[in-house]
């Protein structure tokens, strides 16, 4: 099984061959002038997110912005508007497509609305172990996923764990049953909201810094999220029970919009590119240090985690699969999925 140090080193050659690609498009639209001919000299290029600043994925926009100033020697700068400051993911996505944000947070599932190529990564139990997810995500389909929606005005630069998502409420969740006349918040994403009814809850999409006042004002009976955002957010305070059938494991993209992309001049794509890849294996690290540490903090607010039955969570989840499956390009990227899974666990030599 390859580390994440190993899978990330493998995904740089692939990325490299990427940019003179991306390059050639731009010689393209721009009637074949010399990008460098349209290069700016000082680049400041906005961030926005809907993440407390606590967030992980905050702090490694944090850690891009000193590492993309430092690699551009000052003439690259990122300002980011943290917080849902700009509105929510979705407004965002749209503010970047009129060009007020260069680039926007969304976790694929908020990207699903966007291109359907994200459904994929909404299903429940589609990876067995952090492994198997890197394998994907920071491989070859990961990457060509990132990729997929060029045409529609953005792209995946970068992409960071999340975990797995497990529901917390006020009371044990352990058998999809116990899920029934519930309202469960949800992120916009059409798969998730078909697993939750699948388990037999009522799916409620909120903004993820409303969630907080859902929860407190009973708008919804619980939540789903990783550990280290069901902390940052406080959201223990009020749902104490955390119970791990551990249904998704959805990782989160920062996303470019296509024109500032073809803007910037060669060596900037590369400094950008560069800093994204460090922000990623930043977070990485951070992740599993903070993913540890929450689980002692979520204890000490007074949550208790509770063990489920995951065989039935699982099966209640199947039709989904039959349905995504309906369609021959899904059912292809899934057994190509299921490939890789396949080959990352073969014992090494
Ligand atoms: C996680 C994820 C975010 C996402 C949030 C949510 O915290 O990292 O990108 O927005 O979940 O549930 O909305």
């Amino acid at each position: 099984m390859l580390s994440y140090a190993e899978t990330y080193q493998r995904r740089q050659p692939l990325r490299s061959r990427l940019m003179p690609l991306a390059l050639t498009a731009v010689g393209l639209t721009a009637g074949l002038v010399s990008s460098q001919a349209m290069a700016v000299d000082s680049a400041t290029l906005r961030l926005g997110h809907a993440l407390h600043e606590d967030h992980v994925v905050a702090r490694a926009y944090r850690h891009l912005a000193d590492e993309l100033e430092q690699r551009s020697d000052g003439s690259m700068q990122l300002r980011i508007f943290p917080n849902g400051q700009m509105g929510s993911t979705q407004d965002m996505m749209g503010q970047m497509q009129n060009g007020a944000l260069d680039l926007v947070h969304a976790s694929a599932s908020n990207l699903e609305s966007f291109d359907d190529v994200y459904s994929v990564f909404n299903l429940p139990y589609l990876f067995e172990s952090q492994a198997d997810f890197n394998e994907v995500v920071f491989g070859p389909i990961g990457e060509e996923i990132m990729q997929a929606t060029r045409d529609k005005g953005f792209f995946a630069i970068g992409a960071y764990v999340a975990g797995y998502r497990s529901f917390y409420a006020s009371k044990p969740i352990r058998t999809p049953a116990d899920l029934e006349d519930m309202k469960i918040r949800v992120q916009s994403s059409p798969t998730t909201i078909r697993m939750i009814e699948l388990m037999g809850g009522s799916p409620t999409p909120v903004a993820f810094s409303e969630v907080y006042s859902a929860l407190q004002q009973g708008v919804v009976d619980g939540a789903e999220n990783n550990v280290p955002s069901y902390v940052q957010t406080r959201h223990a305070e009020l749902a104490q029970y955390f119970s791990e059938d551990q249904h998704t494991s959805v990782p989160d993209f920062l996303t470019v919009s296509t024109a500032t992309w073809n803007r910037l001049d060669d060596e900037q794509q590369e400094i950008l590119q560069k800093a994204v890849e460090d922000s990623e294996a930043y977070q990485k690290d951070l992740w599993d240090e903070v993913d540890q540490q929450s689980r002692q903090q979520a204890e000490e607010m007074g949550a208790e985690f509770v063990e489920v039955d995951k065989a039935a969570f699982q099966e209640a989840v199947q039709p989904l699969y039959e349905e995504y499956r309906e369609n021959t390009g899904h059912a292809e990227l899934l057994e190509r999925i299921r490939d890789t899974e396949q080959e990352a666990d073969q014992p090494q030599e």
